[in-house]
């Protein structure tokens, strides 16, 4: 029997639920019962009823589902994909920050560990930053960890003030003004769809600015056959396969998250037959972090 199959079959018989990003592998997307972006993984993820839970994805995903809905078994197939930017803002930057600036909100990207989303006062996504900035009380608010989300989402909410922290994403940040200008001439009129934890000189070149999901959306319903992305080489394979009319071409060809590639089908089969890799945290940080999601999920819908 082949692997997909045997993955297909062991998902009934698990009572599992595979949900995976759009920068995995076409073959992880089409054994998925859901494929999202970070938002709507979150949400499905704390709407499930299933047993198991399969996310197919990067840590701070899985866990965000297992603060989401603690009651369920949550998998992550590849144990070591993480995701570097996660990394780079610590419990203890969050508080030194409140310090600093104690009448700021904290708000935190969801590409983050669970401990610092316990230190935060809510999360967000790239596709409900924007809207939740906007529906905070605070006028004040402390961006963590990406720099370049942060910034995008402040030019979009000039009535607040943004302190923003030096993180970001080495995937989008390296993506250089040069190359998205490059592909401009190579396909004239083509418009560049780009993800917003890119640099502002990247996405002051760029037609549309969105979460994957908002790419998808943008590229599905313009009359463009031919179009630039600027986000992970997830979102071209997927292009091809559910808008085949149209022509995607990758900005740059380092647009890849060695992270995200970490899911091999063996793996989802494996945690299928195992029960590995089951995310498991300190029940400070499940009830501290679930605060901070649960408003997220609530003020970005
Ligand atoms: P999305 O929220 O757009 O899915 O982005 C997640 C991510 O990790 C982008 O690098
Ligand atoms: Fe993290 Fe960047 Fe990979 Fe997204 S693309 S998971 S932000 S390293």
């Amino acid at each position: 029997m082949d692997i997909r199959q045997r993955i297909l079959e062991l998902k009934a018989e698990k009572d599992a639920l595979i949900l995976a990003h759009y920068y995995q592998t076409m073959d992880i997307q089409n054994v998925a019962d859901i494929v999202g972006d970070s938002f709507e993984l979150a949400k499905r993820a704390s709407a499930a009823e299933n047993s198991v839970i399969v996310l197919c994805g990067v840590r701070f995903m899985a866990e965000s589902a297992k603060i989401l809905n603690p009651g369920k078994k949550v998998l992550l197939p590849a144990f070591d994909a993480g995701c570097p930017m996660a990394d780079m803002v610590t419990p203890g930057d969050v508080r030194d920050l409140r310090t600093k600036y104690p009448n700021a909100a904290v708000m935190c990207y969801v590409n983050s560990s669970a401990a610092v989303k316990a230190e935060s006062d809510i999360c967000c996504t790239s596709s409900s930053a924007v809207k939740i900035a906007k529906k905070l009380e605070a006028r004040r608010i402390i961006f963590i960890p990406d720099k370049n989300l942060g910034s995008y989402v402040a030019e979009k909410t000039p009535e607040k003030e943004f302190i923003l922290f030096n993180g970001y994403c080495h995937v989008h940040h390296k993506v250089k003004a040069e190359e998205v200008l490059a592909a401009k001439a190579a396909k004239p009129g083509a418009p560049v769809l780009t993800h917003p934890e890119c640099t502002p000189e990247v996405r002051a070149l760029s037609d549309f600015i969105g979460s994957t999901a908002e790419i998808l959306n943008f590229a599905q319903s313009t009359d463009a056959k031919e179009l630039l992305i600027c986000t992970e080489r997830g979102v071209v394979d997927r292009l091809a396969e559910i808008a085949p009319d149209k022509r995607a071409f990758l900005v740059s060809p380092r647009l890849i998250c060695p992270n995200m590639k970490k899911t091999h089908m063996e793996d989802v089969l494996h945690s299928l037959e195992t029960g590995e890799f089951e995310i498991s945290l300190p029940e400070r940080e499940l009830t501290g972090a679930r605060a901070s999601l649960d408003k997220m999920v609530a003020l970005g819908s």
